[in-house]
């Protein structure tokens, strides 16, 4: 008798190498105009692409984009993609939203750079403050940034050298961040380029959901933060089982740490984040990719007794480099994108379309999944919506990891383009935005439904 190879999340491994063959094919034939301008204009690039995460979609080789226009995106050959990825959230009010790009306009003839406050500036401050809670902020370009700001800033406070992350976690490209558990103890993530720092002599990894090792490690008097998401959405989603932000808040003041919250996906939750949702009270607060409708911002914010303990630690530190910020961020084009986009398009109303549509997706997609019995489910924050290939929900990163099923995604997310949706390459997110149509919603639903019958005839 011949020995089946063990079946990935239900599905045959033969089946899925078979489906990815298939769809590398039908994905190359049908983009001879994006593949000669690769030929033509790629060569310049390292590896073939401006930035290597474009390398991490599944196809053979990168779409090469024409134009893209709220939920959907368009390449060199007119293949029109309905887009569930919206840029990994930074277009998740969709592409280019009207009054964005009417404020980039107006803005462009007025100076792009100065270094200065404008009236945009002052307005954008405020309705940080009524968006997202009454901190006071700060504007950084990226997510990553203002995190890394965030955690100089409670370094500083609490004169602590060490931030407590979860294991799984992602919060940018930020070195501290960049641990993990294995074996009950916190090592650096393998893969780093370049890592030359201890990362342990900085950071403390735990696992989500997991309090009594939270209280262990903030026993030890040296953590300044802990960093986290509300929801982890960067190892497959992870929700947080009740009680535990709460007690997250109470550990945290009682050990004499801050809590910095991550809501840069999280935002999806609804206007706010989850932070507003669920009525959680952090002492820092950061916030990046679509809030400026796509142009690149992020916001940080402290309350204001982690301002205070901030200038009193001013007061004593020598004059020198704060070793925060950069010369582009703040500028009045970021003020201008940031101001429409909290004004008009961050809306209530934007939020309940978002929050409908995304219920009607995982509605689809746990109909699908459980017609066709696949060990599988499907995990909703708001907008944001992630099929897991794994039967139950997942408590921490370490589970997250190990239902995360590389090749079986990539050939179900290279079946999905083909059918005319895209979604995150990472994993199995799809974010619905404004201008997401029940159209669209509806044909991601058939096309899952498509992959489902294929993997599990
Ligand atoms: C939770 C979280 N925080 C921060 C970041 C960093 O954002 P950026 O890459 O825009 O700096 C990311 C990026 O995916 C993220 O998922």
């Amino acid at each position: 008798m011949p020995v089946r190879a063990p079946l990935i999340a239900g599905v045959p491994p033969a089946r899925i190498a078979a489906l990815a063959e298939w769809e590398a094919a039908t994905y190359a034939a049908a983009r001879p105009k994006c593949r000669a301008a690769l030929a033509a204009g790629a060569g310049a690039w390292l590896d073939g692409v401006p930035m290597h995460w474009m390398r991490d979609w599944p196809q053979p080789f990168p779409m090469v984009v024409a134009k893209a226009r709220d939920a959907k995106i368009e390449d060199l050959d007119g293949n029109v993609l309905d887009d569930f990825c919206l840029g990994d959230t930074g277009a998740m009010f969709g592409h280019s939203p009207a009054p964005v790009a009417k404020a980039i306009r107006h803005q462009a003839r007025r100076g792009l750079t100065t270094m200065l406050p404008g009236e945009d500036a002052l307005a954008v401050g405020v309705l940080l403050q009524e968006r997202f809670g009454p901190m006071l902020w700060q504007i950084a370009t990226t997510a990553t940034d203002a995190n890394r700001f965030a955690l100089r800033v409670a370094r500083a406070v609490t004169g602590r050298p060490k931030v407590l992350v979860f294991s799984g976690c992602y919060h940018g490209t930020v070195d501290e961040a960049m641990v993990q558990l294995a074996g009950g103890q916190t090592v650096p993530r393998p893969g780093l380029v370049g890592q030359a720092a201890d990362l342990t002599q900085t950071a403390v990894a735990v696992e989500f959901n997991d309090l009594t090792a939270v209280e262990e490690a903030l026993k030890a008097g040296d953590i300044a933060a802990v960093l986290a998401e509300p929801v982890m959405t960067n190892a497959c989603m992870v929700l947080p089982e009740p009680g535990f932000h709460e007690a997250l808040r109470r550990l945290a003041s009682d050990y004499g740490a801050l809590l910095i919250l991550d809501e840069t996906h999280t935002q999806s939750s609804g206007l706010g984040g989850y932070t507003r949702r669920h009525g959680l009270q952090p002492d820092m607060f950061v916030v990046g990719k679509c809030i400026a409708g796509g142009i690149p911002a992020a916001a940080w914010g402290m309350s204001a007794e982690v301002a205070e303990r901030l200038h009193r630690y001013h007061q004593t530190r020598p004059p020198g480099h704060s070793g925060m910020g950069t010369t582009l961020s703040a500028n009045p084009m970021q003020f201008a994108a940031l101001r429409a986009t909290l004004a008009e398009v961050m809306t209530p109303k934007a939020f309940a379309r978002m929050e409908d549509g995304a219920a009607k997706l995982e509605a689809g997609l746990a109909k699908a999944i459980a017609h066709h019995g696949a060990p599988w489910h499907v995990v909703r924050v708001g907008a944001r919506v992630e099929f897991i290939c794994h039967p139950t929900p997942l408590r921490n990163g370490t589970e997250a990891a190990a239902a995360h099923h590389p090749a079986l995604e990539a050939a179900i997310h290279a079946a999905l383009l083909n059918r005319g949706c895209l979604i995150a390459p990472f994993h199995n997110m799809m974010l619905v935005s404004p201008v997401t149509s029940g159209k669209q919603i509806a044909r991601l639903i058939a096309a899952f439904e498509a992959v489902l019958a294929e993997l599990f005839a």
